[in-house]
């Protein structure tokens, strides 16, 4: 008897292999999307999970199309075979907008379902799916004149994620930040940020008003330099290039001050992956780890406090 699935990862693009380590009860592999016979788990190398996905038996396109329907009225579609068919049943489904974002906006507040062709008369679909951009691919209209690299992508991704940006008034380090593309999503948020790299900034993103540089060892750089200055650190980004290890015995420390609020940093990765040092950034509490669409080999560990104060 086929197992019952209770769950559904869609890997990145040449991401299958670390999703596969990470995950138990896989059942099957379509493509990039696994299919898993356990409950829908937090999987960092996942670009969307699929929670509680149902098997839908269809005779035809109309009657797939009333069947998502009478689950919900947003769907996406997760195509890997029989493309035609399954582009039209999205055809007969309303229409929901996919146009790259401009930055910054706001996602839906409740984010279309995904649905897959199994087989011509098998459906799988998912009214919870984890990640509100279509299949994970979280698309921007570009600036190609601004920024100084395509790095930007990554912050306007995970600032999109979570809601919420730098704000005028509040104070952000940028550790790792040559040549500047953090520091210019930062500073057109309106936010103050100090970049801290061993290699200088872009020339014309040092020059912007709001931005300072020092140029120096990012890991050198503690919470006790604030504390007795009086400052205090709104956001702390990080994009350093650096063992995942370096990089967590550095942001404990930041975490047990209690003096930033908002984290975003890159863990970087060297060949052979290491799952548990990315389980470990996800233990600390209020955190998680996901792997972003504009991630290549690395994930990002976010960590952020409610407007209210508390970690969430
Ligand atoms: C991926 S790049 C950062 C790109 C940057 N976020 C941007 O948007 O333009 C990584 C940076 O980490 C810096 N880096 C590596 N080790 C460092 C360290 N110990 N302290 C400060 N910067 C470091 C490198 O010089 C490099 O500029």
């Amino acid at each position: 008897m086929t197992p019952k699935i209770q769950s559904a990862y869609l890997a990145a693009e040449g991401l299958l292999d670390p999703l596969l380590k990470e995950l138990d009860g896989a059942v099957a592999v379509h493509d990039q999307l696994v299919l898993s016979s356990q409950p829908a788990r937090q999987a960092h190398w996942a670009q969307n999970i699929w929670e509680n996905p149902v098997v839908l038996k269809i005779d035809s396109i109309n009657d797939a199309a009333k069947q998502l329907k009478s689950l919900q009225r947003n769907w996406y579609l997760y195509s890997h075979t029989l493309h035609r068919r399954a582009k039209l049943i999205l055809d007969k489904l309303p229409p929901v907008n996919f146009k790259p974002l401009i930055f910054p906006s706001s996602l839906p507040k409740v984010p279309p379902g995904t649905f897959t062709l199994l087989d011509e008369n098998t459906l799988l679909a998912s009214t919870k799916c984890s990640n509100p951009f279509p299949n994970g691919e979280a698309h921007f209209v570009e600036d190609k004149n601004g920024p100084p690299n395509r790095a930007y992508l990554k912050l306007y991704e995970a600032l999109t994620l979570i809601g919420r940006t730098p704000r005028p008034g509040e104070f952000c380090i940028d550790a790792g930040g040559s040549p500047g593309g953090w520091a210019w999503v930062i500073q057109k948020c309106g936010a103050e940020v100090l970049s801290v790299d061993r290699s200088p900034l872009s020339p014309l993103i040092a020059g912007l008003k709001g931005i300072s540089f020092q140029k120096r060892d990012a890991f050198t750089l503690l919470p006790e330099e604030f504390q007795r200055e009086g400052r205090s650190v709104d956001w702390l980004f990080s994009d350093v290039i650096c063992y995942p290890e370096k990089l967590y015995g550095w942001v404990i420390k930041w975490v047990e001050s209690e003096l930033c609020k908002n984290f975003i940093c890159t863990i970087k990765f060297k060949g052979e992956l290491n799952l548990a040092i990315a389980d470990k950034f996800a233990a600390i509490p209020g955190s998680r780890v996901l792997h972003l669409f504009h991630n290549k080999n690395e994930l990002t560990w976010i960590n952020r406090a409610t407007p209210g104060g508390n970690k969430q």
